[in-house]
C-alpha cells in the first residue's frame, strides 16, 4: 500500500478527531467548532458539535466570493430532449436564491422538510441547495417510484412543501409526474401546504389546483437571502432507503460532518482540483447524486455534469464518451450496470475511437458488486485506471476503495481495495470475532463512524440502534458479507439480509413481499434477488396461490401490483406457483436457498430446515425457470 494513503489511513483511525479537526479547517465556517467529536451513549458520533455553518453558501457563496463566480458550477446534458445548459457559480447562486426566497416567503424555515419528487433537471439540484440555505430538511425522493412509495415518505418526512415538476422523460418516453404526486397526496395521511411546479411544457395538460403553483410564480428573480446559520449537526437531509421490512428508513444527514468529509472525498479519493470537471452518472434520487452530483463537487469548486439520459439508447452506447468528451469530464462514477449495458451494444467499445479522451483520468464503479469481467474490459477500452469502491446511503461517501489523490495501488478485479480513512473496516464472524484472512464475515466499521456517516434514522432511533449499533457492539454493521484477502484487499461479497440490488439500486424484498400477500390470490409467498447479466439482480417471486385457477392471470396482476406500488424499477422478472415454501422450524422462509437452487449454485441443506423435501420440489420447478 502506498505510505501518502497508509499514513492518513492510520492517523484517522489512530486520531480520528486530530485528523478530522484539519480537514474541518479547509471549510469556512460561522462558527468554527472549537472540539470534533462528541461520542454519544448508543455509539452514534456527533462531528463538530458547537460548529455552525451553511451548507448552500459553502457550496456557492465562498466560490463566488474568492473570484470565481464566472466558472461553470453545473453543466446539465439532457440528452433525452436535446438540451444542453451551463450554469456559473454566481448564475446558480441567483437561481438558488429566487428559490431560497419563494421558499422563505411560503413560510418554510429552518428545520422544515421539504419533499423534491424531480427529474433529473438542475432545478432538482437547485430545490436542494436553496433547502440548504433557508436551514429546511429536504428529503428528494427518486422519480422512478410510484406514488405509494412517495406517499409512505411524506407521512414520515411531513413535508411543508413539495417541489416537483410537471414531466420527466424515460428514454423516449414522457412520465408526467404531477399526477403522481397527486396520487401520492391523496393516499397520504399527511399533507402539504404547498406543491411547486416547475413546467418544462412536456406534459400534455398539468392539472394545478389550490395548493399548487407554478415555479415561475413561486421564486423571487433577483432576490437574496442570506444563508442561514445551521448548527453543525442539524439535519441537512433526508434520504430514504430501503431496509428489512416494508417500511424504508430515512438516512439522516448532518451539515457539517458532510460538508468536511465530502470536501475531503472531492480532493482524497477522487484526486478533483478546483475549477475541474467531475461526472457523477446516476440520478438526484440516489445518495450518489445526492453526494456527487450536488455537494461534493461544489463543495470543491468543481464543475458538476447533471445528465440526464441513460447509459445507452440516449442516443445510443456512445453517450458517455461523448459527454466526457464534449465537457472535459476528468474523473466519472458509475454503476457496473451502466458499463454492461454499453458493453452489450457495442462489445469492441468502437463508438469509443470518435472522441478525444485524453484528459480522463480515472473510473469510479460503485452502487452494486463489480465482476471482474466488467472491471476490466472498462478498463481496456478506456486505458485509464478502473477503480471499484464501496458504499451506502447509510455511509453517504465511501468505506472502501482507493484514493486517487494519494495514488493508487495495484487494482485486484473482484475487490473494492482497502479502507477510506476515517472507517476502521472490520471483518466480523457471526461469533463476533474478527476473521481470519480469506474468511467470510460481516462487514462492519469499527466506531466512532467518520464525518458525513449517518448519525440516526429519522423519527426512528431506536431502528437505528437496532439494525446498525446493536447486532456487533462496538461497531456498524452494513448489511454487507465479505472477506478480507492476505494482502488486505477487501471483497464484499453481496447483503446478508433481505435487501437486494437491482441495477445499483437498493430494494426491499419484504416490502415486495408484503404487497403480493395483500392480494386475495397469494397465500403466502418469498421474493429474492436472483443473478441477471445485466442489472446485477433481478428480483423474483415463489407464490403459494390461495385456489387453483388461473396462474398466469395471477401472475400478471403480481407484477403489475408491484410496478404500480414501488415502481417499474422493481419489475418482477418472474412469478412461479409452487406448493410449498422451505423454511426454517421456526416457521423463516429460507431466501437464501432459494435464491442459490434459482441461480442454480450449489448449496447446503441448512441444517434448520423444516422438511428438506420442499427442496427437491422447488429444484423441479424453479431450474427451467430462471429469468
Ligand atoms: N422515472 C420513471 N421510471 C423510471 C425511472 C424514472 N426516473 N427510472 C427508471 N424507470 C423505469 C424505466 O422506464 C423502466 O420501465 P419499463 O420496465 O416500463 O421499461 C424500469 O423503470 C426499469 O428501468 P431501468 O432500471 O433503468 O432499466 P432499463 O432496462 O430501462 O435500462 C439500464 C437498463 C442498464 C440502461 C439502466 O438500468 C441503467 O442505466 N442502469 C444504471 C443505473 C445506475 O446508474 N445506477 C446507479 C445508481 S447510483
Ligand atoms: P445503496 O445504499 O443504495 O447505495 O446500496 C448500498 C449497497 O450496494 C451496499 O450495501 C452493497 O450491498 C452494494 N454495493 C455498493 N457498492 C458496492 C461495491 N463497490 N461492491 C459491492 N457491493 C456494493
Amino acid at each position: 500500500m502506498n505510505t501518502q494513503y497508509l499514513t492518513a489511513f492510520e492517523r484517522s483511525i489512530a486520531d480520528p478527531e486530530g485528523f478530522w479537526m484539519d480537514e474541518a479547517q479547509e471549510l469556512s465556517w460561522m462558527v468554527p467548532p472549537s472540539r470534533a467529536l462528541d461520542r454519544l451513549p448508543n455509539g452514534a458520533s456527533q462531528w463538530f458539535p458547537d460548529g455552525m455553518l451553511n451548507t448552500s453558501a459553502l457550496c456557492l457563496d465562498v466560490h463566488v466570493a474568492a473570484g470565481r463566480g464566472d466558472q461553470l458550477a453545473l453543466i446539465y446534458d439532457s440528452p433525452v430532449t436535446g438540451v444542453v445548459r451551463k450554469y456559473t457559480y454566481s448564475e446558480l447562486l441567483a437561481e438558488v436564491n429566487a428559490l431560497a426566497a419563494g421558499l422563505s416567503a411560503a413560510g418554510v424555515g429552518k428545520g422544515d422538510t421539504a419533499i423534491i419528487y424531480m427529474p433529473m433537471i438542475p432545478e432538482a439540484a437547485i430545490a436542494m441547495l436553496a433547502c440548504a440555505r433557508i436551514g429546511a430538511v429536504h428529503s428528494v425522493v427518486f422519480g422512478g417510484f410510484a406514488p405509494r412509495e412517495l406517499a409512505i415518505r411524506m407521512d414520515d418526512a411531513r413535508p411543508k412543501v413539495i417541489l416537483t415538476a410537471d414531466a420527466g422523460v424515460e428514454v423516449q418516453r414522457v412520465i408526467d409526474y404531477k399526477p403522481l404526486v397527486d396520487e401520492a397526496i391523496a393516499h397520504a395521511q399527511h399533507q402539504p401546504e404547498r406543491v411547486v411546479v416547475f413546467h418544462r411544457g412536456l406534459a400534455g395538460t398539468c392539472q394545478m389546483g389550490a395548493r399548487d403553483i407554478r415555479w415561475d410564480d413561486f421564486v423571487q428573480a433577483g432576490a437574496e437571502v442570506p444563508p442561514t446559520p445551521v448548527g453543525s449537526n442539524d439535519p441537512l437531509y433526508i434520504l430514504y432507503t430501503s431496509g428489512t421490512t416494508g417500511l424504508p428508513k430515512g438516512i439522516v444527514r448532518e451539515n457539517g460532518g458532510h460538508a468536511v468529509a465530502l470536501r475531503y472525498s472531492m480532493e482524497h479519493i477522487y484526486g478533483i482540483q478546483p475549477g475541474e470537471v467531475f461526472w457523477a452518472a446516476s440520478d438526484v434520487g440516489w445518495v450518489v447524486g445526492h453526494s456527487y452530483i450536488v455537494y461534493a463537487p461544489l463543495l470543491r469548486g468543481a464543475t458538476t455534469v447533471l445528465f440526464e439520459g441513460k447509459p445507452i439508447k440516449t442516443p445510443d452506447a456512445s453517450t458517455f464518451w461523448r459527454v466526457i468528451a464534449e465537457h472535459r469530464v476528468v474523473t466519472m462514477f458509475t454503476a457496473p450496470t451502466a458499463i454492461r449495458a454499453i458493453r452489450k451494444e457495442d462489445p469492441q467499445a468502437e463508438l469509443l475511437q470518435a472522441f478525444d479522451l485524453r484528459h480522463f483520468r480515472a473510473q469510479f464503479l460503485a452502487g452494486e458488486r463489480c465482476d471482474a469481467d466488467t472491471l476490466n474490459w472498462t478498463r481496456d477500452v478506456l486505458q485509464v485506471p478502473v477503480i471499484d469502491h464501496w458504499w451506502q446511503t447509510e455511509s453517504g461517501w465511501p468505506m472502501l476503495g482507493q484514493c486517487l489523490g494519494y495514488g493508487l495501488d495495484a487494482v485486484k478485479p473482484g475487490s473494492a481495495s482497502f479502507p477510506i480513512p476515517g472507517y476502521d473496516v472490520r471483518i466480523v464472524t457471526a461469533e463476533g470475532a474478527e476473521a481470519a484472512p480469506g474468511e467470510e464475515g460481516l462487514v462492519c466499521v469499527k466506531l466512532p463512524l467518520p464525518p458525513g456517516a449517518l448519525a440516526d434514522l429519522w423519527n426512528n432511533t431506536e431502528r437505528f440502534e437496532q439494525g446498525y449499533l446493536t447486532p456487533v457492539p462496538g461497531h456498524y454493521f452494513s448489511g454487507d458479507g465479505g472477506y478480507r484477502d492476505a494482502d488486505g484487499y477487501v471483497f464484499i461479497t453481496g447483503r446478508v439480509d433481505d435487501v437486494i440490488n437491482v441495477a445499483g439500486h437498493r430494494l426491499s424484498t419484504a416490502e415486495m413481499e408484503e404487497i403480493l400477500a395483500a392480494h386475495p390470490g397469494v397465500a403466502e409467498c418469498a421474493c429474492f434477488g436472483v443473478h441477471c447479466d445485466l442489472k446485477g439482480q433481478v428480483p423474483m417471486a415463489l407464490v403459494v396461490p390461495t385456489g387453483s385457477g388461473d396462474f398466469e392471470a395471477l401472475a400478471t396482476e403480481l407484477k403489475a401490483a408491484i410496478r404500480h406500488e414501488i415502481g417499474a424499477i422493481a419489475s418482477l422478472k418472474a412469478v412461479v406457483a409452487v406448493e410449498r415454501l422451505p423454511k426454517t422450524r421456526s416457521g423463516k422462509i429460507l431466501r437464501k436457498t432459494l435464491r442459490a437452487i434459482a441461480d442454480g449454485v450449489e448449496y447446503k441443506v441448512p441444517s434448520t430446515i423444516d422438511d428438506p423435501t420442499i427442496l427437491t420440489e422447488i429444484e423441479q420447478t424453479l431450474q427451467p425457470s430462471q429469468p
